[in-house]
């Protein structure tokens, strides 16, 4: 038996419901992926424990189109390639996010910003062609992540995106994404989803692209949550909130903190000690129960669910908020053996 084999079997792993075995009739469970998941235990588990897939940052703008007339595709064919493969799903992420839009997209040979046309052609051009390359082998994507701000009362982030196009950009680029592929599913994604306010401006922005009839079909709520939050009150109202608006929602996301949320980064502090008590599994577990109970409550209207990092091994909040202070968010341990908040999520 290979030694990854062996290695589930040893903790009766396999005498076990496994997450797409337990969910196979409410929605696709995932996980976001680098191509180094792609070998060796980690791929082992992902096969065996997931139906779906999402590039953790290989289809971000500034990975996949470094320049204007360069893409770099080799990592995102690598998860793409994995997925067909081996029968798994595949969510694309993400078509249009200011975090990792590269410099060149908003300026032109003299280092100025473009105008209105130029952007917008060269966001046309960079969804049809990634969207032209892998047509068929993705079923949902991202379009638009985190256009929304925090704080503020306007509903539009301003980046460089609405800064130089307008508010519309939003709507041309569903409306691009959807002409290259009629079938996909076209989601906007947000983190912070169950903050009354943000959920607020979430809907406003939502609701002007129905009334002008673009092609979206999901809400993303990222699910970047904590063992302190959300409420299953809080949870409930985001998922009606867009349900009752004829979307499709999704859990793009998922990772529980053992830590209280923070969205900003910040210095570590002498008191940032990473640390995994008793307590905090234990929270962490009754969490878990009851975002699954929640998430099998709405079957078909929750139509996914992915978490953000395959085990404990490695997440991205080993770094965020705090550089250096680990975190266990995930299902699986830093040796990719099931975690007790498993128990609660697969068996119901
Ligand atoms: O690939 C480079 C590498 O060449 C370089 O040596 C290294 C050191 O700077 O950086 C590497 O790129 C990093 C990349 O992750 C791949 O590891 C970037 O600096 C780093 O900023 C990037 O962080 C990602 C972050 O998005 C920003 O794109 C995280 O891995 C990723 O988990 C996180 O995911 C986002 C979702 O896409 C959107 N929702 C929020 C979520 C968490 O921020």
């Amino acid at each position: 038996m290979a030694a990854s084999a062996t290695l589930f079997a040893s903790n009766d792993l396999l005498a076990q419901k496994t997450l797409r075995e337990a969910y196979k009739d409410y929605f696709p469970v995932g996980v976001a992926v680098a191509p180094r998941n792609l070998s060796g235990p980690e791929a082992e588990l992902i096969k065996q424990q997931f139906n779906s897939i999402t590039p953790e940052n290989a289809m971000k703008m500034g990975p996949i189109h470094p320049e204007e007339n360069r893409y770099n595709w080799q990592d995102a064919d690598a998860i793409v390639d994995f997925g067909v493969t081996n029968g798994i799903k595949v969510r694309g992420h993400t078509l249009c996010w200011h975090s990792q839009a590269p410099r060149w997209f908003f300026t032109d040979s003299e280092g100025k910003d473009v105008n209105r046309e130029v952007l917008l052609a060269r966001l046309k051009q960079h969804i049809t062609d990634v969207m032209t390359r892998y047509k068929g082998k993705i079923y949902a994507w991202d379009v638009v992540n985190e256009a929304v701000p925090d704080t503020g009362k306007g509903i539009y982030r301003e980046s460089k995106f609405y800064k130089i196009i307008g508010e519309d950009y939003i709507q041309k680029a569903f409306e691009y994404a959807h002409a290259i592929d009629p079938e996909a599913k076209l989601f906007y994604n947000d983190y912070n989803t169950e903050s009354t306010a943000k959920r607020a401006k979430i809907y406003q922005l939502v609701k002007k692209l129905k009334d002008k009839n673009v092609p979206i079909h999901g809400v993303g709520l990222q699910g970047h949550w904590s063992i302190y939050e959300p409420s299953q009150a809080e949870l409930e109202k985001s998922i009606k909130t867009f349900a009752d608006m004829g979307l499709a929602v999704q859990v793009t996301e998922l990772d529980v903190s053992v830590y209280a949320k923070e969205h900003e980064r910040r210095a570590k502090k002498e008191t940032d000690k990473s640390v995994y008590t008793d307590e905090m599994m234990e929270k962490q577990s009754a969490h878990y129960k009851m975002l699954f109970d929640t998430f099998r409550k709405y079957k078909g209207t929750v139509t996914g669910v992915t978490f953000w990092n395959v085990s404990d091994r490695s997440s991205w909040l080993d770094n965020f908020p705090v550089p250096g202070r680990k975190d266990y968010p995930l299902l699986f341990d830093e040796s990719y053996k099931p975690k007790r908040a498993f128990e609660g999520v697969v068996n119901f």
